[in-house]
């Protein structure tokens, strides 16, 4: 007999988790706020619940995905507690850690148990061998649900058993250092295109630019294991007065350089605070003792 899992939110990621998770040929039951986004997914075979209890009940599992933590509580406003006695609720909102650490007690209070997970990827990603969900919450828990949550993505993991570390590796690299990365590229494609460059002039570049980021990043984390610091290519200083130039370039042509200013005044600090010589690795521990 198929698995059964309830999904709970149709919105574009809600939706597309669903119709995965049917394509894979198991007994999919779904439920959203607006009825009429079930609809697609009934016709290719899901049921369709009352409410987001209802849909909870049906199922040992249920994945969740709303637009936030708070719109999950709503949906579930009814529930009693030891309602949610042997089932497991699998929160795929975006969120921040404390977030999951309260949908946790939360669950728990009502005889339910919690696994909070983290989506990197677009809708388009989702059931692809070489994506990574990351999941956080009990590792038995983990063990007993893997094989339905690896179908939305191959290469899905469990990062802690801390609730709420999945959540916080989302924020910290989908969220904070994938948008950094790509509001630069805006922000420096803007300055370059006051010299007759175009966005498509910079492909090569950016690609030049994406390979060496992988390896400073891979040489970094080397460097960080090893607590070796010592300047070896480019040192902090050398670093710093690089980007305090692309800074003072790009505001003399009266755009505000909103990113590069912030870099800049993260290494000025790393330099202030005696690690000039150092290499760019060093802002790790500055930064992690609150500097
Ligand atoms: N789309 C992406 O590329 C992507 C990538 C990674 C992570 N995520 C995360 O996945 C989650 C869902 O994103 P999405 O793209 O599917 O958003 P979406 O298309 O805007 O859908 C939002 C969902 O939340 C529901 N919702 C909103 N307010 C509600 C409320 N008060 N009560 C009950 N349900 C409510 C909506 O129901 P209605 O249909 O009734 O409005 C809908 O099911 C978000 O946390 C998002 O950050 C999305």
């Amino acid at each position: 007999m198929p698995q059964q899992v309830s999904v709970v939110g149709l919105g574009n990621m809600g939706s597309k988790l669903a119709a995965t998770l049917l394509e894979a040929g198991l007994e999919v039951t779904v439920w959203n706020r607006s009825p009429e986004k079930a609809a697609e997914l009934k016709s290719a075979g899901a049921r369709s619940a009352a409410s987001a209890p209802e849909a909870m009940a049906v199922a040992p599992l249920t994945i969740a995905c709303l637009a936030r933590y708070e719109n999950l509580y709503d949906a579930l406003a009814d529930v009693d507690r030891e309602a949610l006695s042997g089932s497991t609720l699998v929160n795929l909102s975006w969120g921040a850690p404390e977030d999951a650490q309260a949908m946790d007690a939360w669950v728990r209070e009502r005889g339910g148990t919690y696994i909070d997970g983290g989506i990197p990827v677009y809708p388009s990603g989702i059931g692809r061998s070489d994506t990574e969900l990351v999941f956080s919450g009990p590792a038995d828990l983990w063990a007993r649900h893997v094989e339905v949550l690896k179908i939305l993505g191959g290469a899905s993991r469990l990062v802690s058993e801390d609730v709420g570390a999945g959540n916080a590796l989302c924020l910290a690299v989908p969220g904070g250092f994938y948008h950094t990365a790509y509001g630069a590229f805006f922000e420096m494609a803007a300055y370059v295109s006051r010299y007759g460059i175009t966005p498509s002039d910079l492909r090569s570049q950016v690609s030049s630019a994406l390979r060496l980021l992988d390896e400073s990043v891979e040489e970094s984390i080397n460097a960080i294991e090893k607590g070796e610091y010592d300047g070896n290519q480019a040192s902090i200083w050398i670093q710093w007065d690089s980007i305090v130039m692309a800074r003072d370039a790009v505001q003399r042509q009266n755009q505000k350089g909103t990113l590069v200013d912030a870099l800049a005044s993260l290494f000025e600090r790393a330099v202030e605070s005696g690690h000039s010589d150092e290499r760019a690795a060093a802002l790790f521990p500055m930064l992690k003792d609150g500097g």
